[in-house]
């Protein structure tokens, strides 16, 4: 058995990201596409024990972090067995999910009872028209309702992602930042990245990591924290004595390639060894067509090889990946 996946570059591959389903109830300015795609035929997306199973291989390869996305992961019924059967894998590995907080607090309780305790919650804004504006819903008061639900049950940590979009909440950056002095939140702002061809993705809409870091050194100094093994793209500050985090995310501006060690699993099954570029290999097929698991572990460590350097995206060249976010779940 092999222990650990590292690729040509010396990059250590341990964790895996699982898109559940590539059904979303908002529809995010940042990350839907100008047209509703069709959706994919529920045969096409891979059943929990495929799942579970494809986890467990990839356990065994020396994988050790597993976060569910979507589309929208909590829209998926039995989410929550799922969580608990990833949790309870053998290795122990850290399991955490990715959400849009339309859902939680209505499922934070199962969720808790789940083992569940990491989790990432989008919020893009703190003013209700805003919100409804970039989601596509009126449905701010229930998120933050959700995120009040997991923070008084003790999910931690807890990180929001806030992509920034010029002119549609880029001034809300300090009152994000100011959530960090009250609660022990990460706040994370991401840069905007053009990721699907029918994405709303223009270069007036971007606004760099440095220019965010800018606007929040208005509130303060920035001390920085160093980066934990497993941690995840973020470059991480704090103001002195907050009990939460400020993390700067900036795929674009200074990417993070060389740290990179993930893959990511699409709904339909296929892995991809980077949120940017398009190549894919197929799990699903091998896995129905009744595939050994050395043939599986053999496909997962391919992957791994193909894994790009790095992304060629600047803002000024673009070149969209083909598919949507949803269904590769950020
Ligand atoms: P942590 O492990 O908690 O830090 O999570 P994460 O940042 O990996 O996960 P999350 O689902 O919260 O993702 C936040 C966003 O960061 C993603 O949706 C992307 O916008 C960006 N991001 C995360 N990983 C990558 C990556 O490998 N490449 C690029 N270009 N962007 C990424
Ligand atoms: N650019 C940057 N971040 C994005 N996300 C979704 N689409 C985009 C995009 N085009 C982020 C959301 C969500 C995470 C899973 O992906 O913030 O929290
Ligand atoms: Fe928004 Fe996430 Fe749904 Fe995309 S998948 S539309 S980021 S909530």
């Amino acid at each position: 058995m092999e222990l650990s996946l590292r690729d040509e570059c010396h990059r250590q591959i341990t964790y895996l990201r699982l898109s559940i389903t590539d059904r979303c109830n908002l529809r995010c300015f940042y990350c839907s596409p100008v047209q509703d795609l069709i959706k994919l035929p529920h045969a096409d997306i891979l059943r929990y024990e495929e799942l579970l199973h494809l986890s467990r291989l990839s356990l065994r390869l020396g994988f050790n972090k597993i976060r569910v996305t979507g589309g929208e992961p909590l829209i998926r019924l039995g989410v929550e067995n799922f969580l608990a059967s990833l949790i309870q894998l053998p290795d122990s590995p850290e399991i955490c999910l990715t959400t849009n907080g339309v859902l939680l607090a209505e499922k934070a309780a199962g969720l808790w009872q789940s083992g569940l305790r990491r989790l990432n919650i989008s919020l893009d804004s703190l003013q209700r028209q805003r919100f409804a504006r970039i989601t596509g819903s009126d449905l701010l008061s229930r998120v933050w309702e959700g995120i009040q639900t997991v923070q008084a049950l003790g999910f931690s940590p807890i990180k929001i992602n806030c992509v920034v979009l010029r002119g549609l909440n880029d001034d809300e950056i300090l009152d994000f930042a100011r959530l960090s002095l009250e609660y022990p939140w990460h706040i994370r702002f991401i840069e905007f990245m053009p990721i699907g061809q029918l994405s709303r993705w223009r270069q007036d809409y971007y606004v760099s990591a440095d220019d965010m870091r800018l606007q929040l050194l208005q509130l303060g100094q920035l001390e920085e924290i160093p980066s934990e093994a497993n941690a995840g793209p973020a470059q991480r500050f704090r103001y002195p004595g907050a009990p939460g985090e400020i993390g700067l995310i900036s795929p674009l501006s200074h990417h993070f390639c060389h740290l990179c060690n993930r893959l990511r699993l699409t709904a339909d099954g296929r892995l991809r060894p980077c949120l940017l570029g398009d190549a894919e290999i197929d799990l699903k097929a091998p896995l129905r067509a009744g595939a050994d698991d050395d043939t599986l572990q053999e496909l997962i460590r391919q992957a791994v090889r193909i894994k790009p350097v790095q992304h060629h995206m600047d803002r000024d060249f673009l070149t969209p990946c083909r598919r949507s976010m949803t269904s590769i779940g950020g």
